[in-house]
């Protein structure tokens, strides 16, 4: 299959808008990371979202939405507080899972009775979901357990090949996923997937908001959690990825120093000096910045041939929960503490 390179231009999106149509994936931008997108009514086409990223069938997809009309088309019930932080967080980075219609094929979600809905900020991806007309069910346009793609060409590097198309909207503002939430109850918020809309953004608007476990330790293969996506491997470069949790930069430094060989590298706060004879790149300073750019990092740092990368720790507060969450993902959960 050859892969159509599209730009963000009204003609391309009307190409894209009826590839969507047809039935056909068509990776687009978000104002997280790409998506890989298709009808998400249509059974084959979303088999075939499955297929082109290796992802296993039972971890479910969002499904994008461009307006709060489309909500009632993919959910069964829509709790008040749903419709409260729809009203601050949508159109933006927060999905939420609600009971499913009948009308979403139980491959979309991952055999569950529930699914995620998102309605994304960024002009391509609503104006493709508009002019398409459908719900779009996109997962990270990544191979399956490599890095979410940040730009176009990341989405070229795994998909070229395998999808009709990728809209080209230039390197996503968020860096990282969604913040991926359900209710327990009423009153009740719990968050599956941190993402750069915090525990803090959202505690105004509930009772309680707490993050799930699996946010902070390993999940075993056969265990059941309430998102299937934590229990995998994630996001992790080719390169192996050590987090560093050290008192200060001189710690890391010595620790590494003692413990470099060829083909290592740091991954390293932006304020951070360039230590002699290590190879470095830097990742920001805030949550915010470094969520922009960890996996565009990760990318860089394959493309370097790095073996061994060793990484400052970030914060757990705010946005950086989410960066954390990622970082500890790519390590399998493996940190070296000082
Ligand atoms: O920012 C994002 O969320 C990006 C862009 C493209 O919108 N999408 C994305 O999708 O990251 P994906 O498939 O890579 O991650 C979806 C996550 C998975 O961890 C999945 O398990 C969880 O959301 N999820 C989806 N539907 C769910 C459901 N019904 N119940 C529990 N978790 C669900
Ligand atoms: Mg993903």
């Amino acid at each position: 299959m050859n892969t159509r390179l599209l730009h963000d231009t009204q003609e391309d999106l009307s190409i894209a808008a009826e590839l969507i149509r047809h039935g056909e994936l068509v990776a687009f931008p978000t104002e997280t990371v790409y998506g890989l997108g298709a009808d998400a009514r249509k059974e084959k086409a979303v088999r075939a979202i499955f297929a082109a990223k290796g992802r296993p069938a039972d971890n479910p997809l969002i499904v994008h939405i461009a307006g709060l009309d489309m909500l009632g088309m993919i959910a069964a019930e829509v709790p008040p507080l749903a419709l409260t932080l729809a009203g601050h967080f949508w159109p933006g980075a927060l999905t939420m899972i609600f009971p499913k219609r009948p009308e979403i094929p139980s491959v979309t979600s991952g055999g569950l009775d529930t699914v995620g809905i998102r309605m994304p900020s960024h002009p391509a991806a609503r104006a493709l979901i508009s002019l398409s007309g459908c719900p779009i069910a996109a997962p990270s346009a990544n191979r399956s357990g490599l890095p979410s793609p940040t730009t176009a060409k990341h989405v070229m590097d795994d998909m070229n090949g395998r999808i009709a198309a990728v809209l080209d909207g230039g390197q996503c503002e968020g860096g990282v996923e969604s913040t991926v939430i359900c209710f327990d109850d009423t009153q009740t918020i719990h968050i599956l997937r941190p993402g750069l809309i915090s525990q803090e953004d959202l505690a105004p608007y509930a009772g309680r908001v707490y993050v799930d476990h699996a946010v902070f330790e390993q999940i075993a293969p056969e265990t059941k959690v309430a998102s299937p996506g934590m229990k995998y491997k994630h996001y992790s470069p080719k390169a192996k990825i050590l987090p560093v949790d050290a008192p200060d930069f001189d710690a890391f430094v010595r620790y590494v120093r003692q413990h470099w060989k060829e083909h290592t590298y740091c991954l390293l706060f932006d304020s951070d000096p360039e230590p002699d004879g290590i190879p470095c790149l830097h990742y920001g300073d805030s949550g915010i910045r470094q969520a922009h750019d960890l996996f565009f990092r990760f990318r860089e740092l394959d493309e370097l041939g790095a073996a061994l990368v060793y990484v400052r720790m970030p914060s757990q507060s705010g946005a950086g929960l989410s960066v954390y969450n990622r970082l500890m993902r790519a390590a399998g959960f493996e940190v070296i503490r000082l």
